[in-house]
């Protein structure tokens, strides 16, 4: 997964990840325990997790981050766990059906919102009040490279990433005098779940293959190809490492120099 950088280099800390159970945030915990670190793995698919925890040699707490009493339990059962927490990264994340914003319908608006924004500030909430106690700690929000330069048709999923973002530097601010870090890290696209789902749509309303699309996106990636889970994870295990103890409120675009896609879709027909 890595080229053996940083082997131990988090070892005594706990970390919790959201949506770990899969995709991007499986390759970060599997990271962050690679340097050492307790991975707590935390999803809504709760089977899926307690197998990626075996994996690991971690543990899994079955967590719904759209619900702030699930997201409470969640935490209450770590510490009760481990007493402390030393990182958590925000990783749970849906992607949103396709849509212009003339058609998109409230509740698909409320639901990439729910999970992506409000689910990063329930978990951020949660861990603040442990951190601030602490008086230490390190928070990584996985954001998007969609939420600095937004594409068209999924404007819910742009917003709550912009969302990540403000939310991640103003709480960088709130917890320096506590000694807490607060990063984002925006991810290029990365062929997940997630990436497969919003791809399948996009293919069919523009008329292509998978294999057209999957070309098409890695040519606009100046370095060449996609990214991979563990491209992320590196990103993701620097911000939390000791070298990173003097960067808080940043955003670390990991994308293969992939700034955004900004193509405007032709007119609908009526
Ligand atoms: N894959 C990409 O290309 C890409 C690019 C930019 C940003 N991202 C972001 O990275 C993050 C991870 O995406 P991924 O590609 O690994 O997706 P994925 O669909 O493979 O994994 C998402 C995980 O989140 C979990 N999850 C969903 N809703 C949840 C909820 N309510 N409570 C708890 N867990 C929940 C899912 O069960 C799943 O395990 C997301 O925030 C996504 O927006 C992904």
């Amino acid at each position: 997964m890595s080229d053996g950088g940083g082997e131990g280099e988090l070892r005594g800390q706990v970390a919790l990840v959201t949506g770990a159970a899969q995709g991007l945030g499986y390759g970060i915990a599997a990271e962050l325990a690679r340097r050492g670190a307790s991975v707590v793995i935390a999803d809504l698919q709760g089977e899926k997790a307690e197998h990626a925890a075996r994996e690991l040699g971690g543990a899994a707490v079955q967590v719904d981050v759209a619900s702030s009493a699930s997201v409470d339990r969640c935490f209450a059962a770590l510490m009760a766990a481990h007493g402390r927490l030393d990182i958590l990264v925000n990783s749970a994340g849906v992607g949103q059906t396709v849509a212009p914003v003339s058609e998109l319908p409230d509740a698909e608006w409320e639901r990439v919102l729910g999970v992506t924004l409000t689910g990063s500030f329930y978990c951020c909430r949660a861990v603040a009040r442990i951190m601030e106690r602490q008086e230490s700690g390190c928070i990584v929000n996985i954001a998007s490279v969609n939420g600095q330069n937004p594409a068209a048709l999924v404007a819910a999923y742009n917003a709550a990433k912009a969302g990540v973002i403000s939310l991640t530097r103003t709480l960088a601010l709130e917890l320096a005098a506590y000694g807490v870090r607060v990063n984002a890290v925006s991810p290029g696209p990365v062929y997940t779940d997630f990436n497969k789902t919003v791809m399948a749509q996009r293919c069919r309303s523009l008329g292509l293959t998978e294999e057209q699309m999957i070309e098409r996106i890695r040519s606009a990636i100046p370095l060449g190809r996609w990214g991979e889970a563990a491209d992320i994870a590196n990103g993701v295990a620097f911000l939390c490492s000791p070298q990173a103890v003097w960067i808080t409120g940043e955003v670390l675009r990991v994308s293969g120099g992939l700034e955004g896609v900004s193509a405007a879709p032709p007119k609908r027909p009526r």
